[in-house]
């Protein structure tokens, strides 16, 4: 109201949005007039404001996701399903004797310790890959893959001996493990071999060095143990011990690790 008596003429429409619409247009020159200095000012009030409002919406939204995933996993409560396009499955509860078992054996202190070791040994194959480096084939670098595979076959020989495994493009990974039932649709889980380069100035900051795979309180040492070697490890090692507890799926179950995800990921399309 009052820039209406002061003025008369209506506050927004400045110079500046001319140019906005027409990038091309070349700067207009803005006589120092208090309609444009009061425009400028309250842009830059509403502009400041933003940038204090816009972390607070940030943070509020971060924290009500982690509450909600913390209540959810710490409670077992029953996921809030909205109606529309997302729709949520429902989990799937193992309900075999098998089953059973292995949720039993995977509570041991030796289930533990085998985890732990599969994937501190993971993370000591390391298995940096860097941004130009030049294709498989004709740039060696990708070499310590088979280190990485070695490890692997090393590690779970009963996944070696009875799933299907095929190499894509040398190092691509993609296992088969045949199920019952051809008319079921089957089941696809991926993962990556391959990790973050480190830096090596910043391997004094570490406080274990990042290719120990080292156990220390509860967590596991070194690039990969979280991205995504742990994931990986994790998969296999789910299959490793089904088929110790002589357990067949139904449904055909797919493993594919590819081994250029921090990089480009071209060169696993295939996969
Ligand atoms: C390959 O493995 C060796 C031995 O662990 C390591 O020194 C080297 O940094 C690794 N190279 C890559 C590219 O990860």
């Amino acid at each position: 109201m009052r820039e209406e008596k002061n003025n008369q003429r209506p506050i927004l429409p400045l110079d500046t949005s001319t140019r906005d619409v027409n990038p091309t247009a070349p700067p207009v020159h803005v006589n120092s007039t208090s309609n444009v200095h009061r425009g400028t000012h309250l842009k830059q009030r509403l502009r400041d404001s933003t940038k204090l409002i816009a972390p607070l919406i940030v943070v509020y939204v971060l924290i009500s996701c982690l509450q909600q995933h913390y209540t959810r996993f710490r409670f077992d409560l029953p996921v809030h399903r909205p109606t529309g396009i997302c729709k949520q499955e429902q989990p799937l509860r193992p309900s075999t004797n098998v089953a059973g078992k292995i949720t039993h054996a995977l509570k041991s202190d030796d289930f533990a310790a085998r985890a732990a070791e599969a994937l501190g040994g993971a993370v000591r194959v390391s298995t940096e890959v860097f941004d130009g480096w030049g294709l498989v084939g004709s740039d060696p670098r990708w070499g310590n893959f088979s280190l990485f595979h070695t490890y692997l076959e090393a590690t779970f020989p009963r996944t070696h001996a009875s799933l299907s495994l095929t190499k894509v493009n040398t190092y691509g990974l993609l296992y088969e493990w045949k199920g019952s039932d051809d008319t079921l649709a089957p089941l696809l889980l991926m993962a990556h071999q391959d990790v973050v380069p480190v830096d090596p100035a910043a391997y004094s900051l570490w406080k274990e060095p990042p290719y120990s795979g080292k156990l220390v309180d509860g967590y596991i040492w070194g690039r990969g143990s979280v991205d995504f070697k742990s994931g990986l490890i994790g998969i296999l090692l789910a299959v490793e011990t089904l088929l110790e507890e002589g357990w067949t799926p139904k449904r055909t179950i797919i493993l594919s690790f590819g081994f250029d995800e921090e990089t480009s990921g071209v060169q696993v399309k295939a996969l």
